[in-house]
C-alpha cells in the first residue's frame, strides 16, 4: 500500500570497495577541506585500521590533523564536548569517523557542538533542533550494523541522566560514506553477529513500521537478503571478504531505510536495556526482535509475511498470518545459528540482565521515542510482558 504522504532523502555519497579508501583525500578536496580530525576508539586502533587510513593520505596534500581515540562504547555527552574543544584547538576543518556507531555518533555530536558554536550537546537533543550547517564529515564504518554512515541520527549516552539521547536532523547526514571490506575483517565473531542483527532489526522495523514507504521497502528487502546470505558466513569466518563487503552493504542499505521510515518497539526496548543494564545494542535487538514481531503480528501480518522470501522462505503462498509465522521462525533460526557459531546470547538472562531489572527497563522503554512508529502501542505492561518472554 502506498502511504498518503511520504518523503525520502539520502544526500550521502557512497564509495564501496577496496579502492574506496584511497579516494578520501580527493573527497576532502571536493569538500574544500585540508585538515581532518580522525575520531575513533582504542579497539579500532589496536586492530590496525587507522594505519589503513594513514596510508590513504601518503602522497597527498591533505592531512590528518589529530587522531582522537578516546571514544568509549556508547559514547557520552562528556566525550563529545571534549572532542569538540579539541577540534577547535587543533584547527581542523572536517571530521573523519573510523569505527562503529559509537565513533560515528561521537563525531556527529561534536560536529553539532562545533558548528553551532556551543559548548554543550544537550541543547540540540530531539528532532530537527540543529540550525547551522555542519562541517564536512566522512564516515568509515568498521562494524556492519548501525548504518550511521548514511543516517540522520546520532545516539549519545547522557551520563548525568543515565539515558541514551537521540538526535535526529537532516544536518546529521555525513557527506561521504566509505565502505571497505578490510575495515571489518578484524571484527570478532560475537560482535559481527550482534552488529549484523542490529542491521537486520533496522531493515525489518523499517519495513514494518507505520512510516514505511515503497522506496525504503526496496532498501530494506535487499538488506535482509544480503544478511541472510552473508551474516552467518562473516560470523563463522571473519576473513571472508565477500561476506564482509556483503554485510557492510547490508548495514548501509538498512541504514538508508530506517533513517527515512523509522524503527520501532525493538529499538525502544534495546535502548532501555542498554541504558539500564549496558546490554550491547545489537545483542539486545537480536534477542528482542522475534518477540516484538510476534506482538505486532495481528496488526500487520502482510508486512511481516512480505519479508519471508528475503529471509529465505521457499513457501510463498500461505495466508498472511501463517506466512508471517514463517518469517518469525526464520529470524529465530538465524539467531540460533549465530548463537552456535559465536555464542551470541538468545535470552536477556544470558546478556547480563536480572529479573529485578525488567521493570526499570520497561519504564525506560516507554519513555524512549523509537516506538512512536511501531504498528502497535507500547505500554508499560506490554514492555514488561515482552521483556519477560525474552528473559
Ligand atoms: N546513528 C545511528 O543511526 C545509530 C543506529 C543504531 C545504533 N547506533 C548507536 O551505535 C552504537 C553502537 O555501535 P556499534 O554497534 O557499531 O559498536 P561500537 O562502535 O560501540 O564498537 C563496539 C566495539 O567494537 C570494536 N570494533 C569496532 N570495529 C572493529 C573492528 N573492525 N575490529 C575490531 N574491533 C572493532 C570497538 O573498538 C568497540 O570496542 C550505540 O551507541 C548505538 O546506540 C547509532
Ligand atoms: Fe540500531
Amino acid at each position: 500500500m502506498i502511504p498518503n504522504y511520504y518523503q525520502f532523502y539520502c544526500p550521502v555519497k557512497i564509495l564501496s570497495g577496496q579502492k574506496a579508501m584511497s579516494n578520501i583525500p580527493f573527497e576532502m578536496e571536493l569538500l574544500g577541506c585540508k585538515k581532518a580530525m580522525v575520531v575513533t576508539d582504542k579497539g579500532v586502533v589496536d586492530a590496525g585500521l587507522i594505519d589503513i587510513v594513514k596510508t590513504a593520505f601518503a602522497d597527498s596534500d591533505r592531512e590528518i590533523g589529530y587522531i582522537f581515540d578516546e571514544v568509549p562504547q556508547d559514547s557520552s555527552n562528556r566525550i563529545v564536548n571534549k572532542l569538540a574543544k579539541l577540534f577547535v584547538k587543533e584547527k581542523c576543518d572536517c571530521f573523519i569517523a573510523v569505527g562503529g556507531g559509537s565513533s560515528m555518533d561521537t563525531a556527529k555530536g561534536a560536529n553539532v557542538v562545533v558548528s553551532e558554536g556551543s559548548d554543550d550537546l544537550l541543547k540540540f537533543q530531539g528532532v530537527e533542533n540543529i540550525i547551522k550547517d555542519l562541517k564536512p564529515m566522512i564516515a568509515i564504518p568498521t562494524t556492519a550494523g548501525t548504518g550511521s554512515e548514511v543516517t540522520k541520527a546520532a545516539v549519545v549516552y547522557n551520563e548525568e541522566e543515565n539515558v541514551k539521547m537521540a538526535f535526529l536532523s537532516d544536518k546529521l547526514y555525513p557527506d561521504v560514506a566509505v565502505i571497505d571490506p578490510r575495515m571489518t575483517l578484524s571484527l570478532p565473531p560475537k560482535m559481527t553477529a550482534a552488529t549484523g542483527m542490529d542491521a537486520l532489526t533496522h531493515a525489518i522495523e523499517a519495513y514494518t513500521c507505520l512510516q514505511k514507504n515503497p522506496i525504503d521497502d526496496v532498501f530494506a528487502k535487499v538488506a535482509i537478503d544480503l544478511i541472510r546470505r552473508y551474516l552467518v558466513r562473516a560470523t563463522s569466518n571473519g576473513k571472508d571478504k565477500e561476506a564482509r563487503i556483503g554485510m557492510a552493504n547490508a548495514a548501509l542499505l538498512a541504514g538508508i531505510a530506517f533513517s527515512n521510515s523509522n524503527v520501532g518497539m525493538v529499538h525502544s526496548l534495546a535502548h532501555a536495556s542498554g541504558s539500564v543494564c549496558h546490554v550491547p545494542h545489537g545483542v539486545a535487538n537480536a534477542i528482542l526482535l522475534p518477540w516484538v514481531l510476534e506482538y505486532n503480528l495481528d496488526k500487520i501480518p502482510e508486512y511481516i509475511a512480505g519479508i519471508s522470501g528475503a529471509l529465505g522462505s521457499s513457501v510463498e503462498y500461505l495466508e498472511p498470518r501463517d506466512q508471517a509465522q514463517v518469517t518469525i521462525s526464520l529470524v529465530r533460526n538465524l539467531l540460533t545459528r549465530l548463537n552456535q557459531v559465536s555464542g551470541l546470547p538468545t535470552r536477556l538472562s544470558d546478556a547480563g540482565v536480572t529479573e529485578d531489572d525488567l521493570p526499570a527497563i520497561a519504564q525506560a522503554a516507554i519513555n524512549d521515542g523509537a516506538h512512536t512508529y511501531n504498528p502497535k502501542d507500547l505500554t508499560y505492561e506490554v514492555a514488561l510482558e515482552t521483556l519477560k518472554k525474552a528473559f
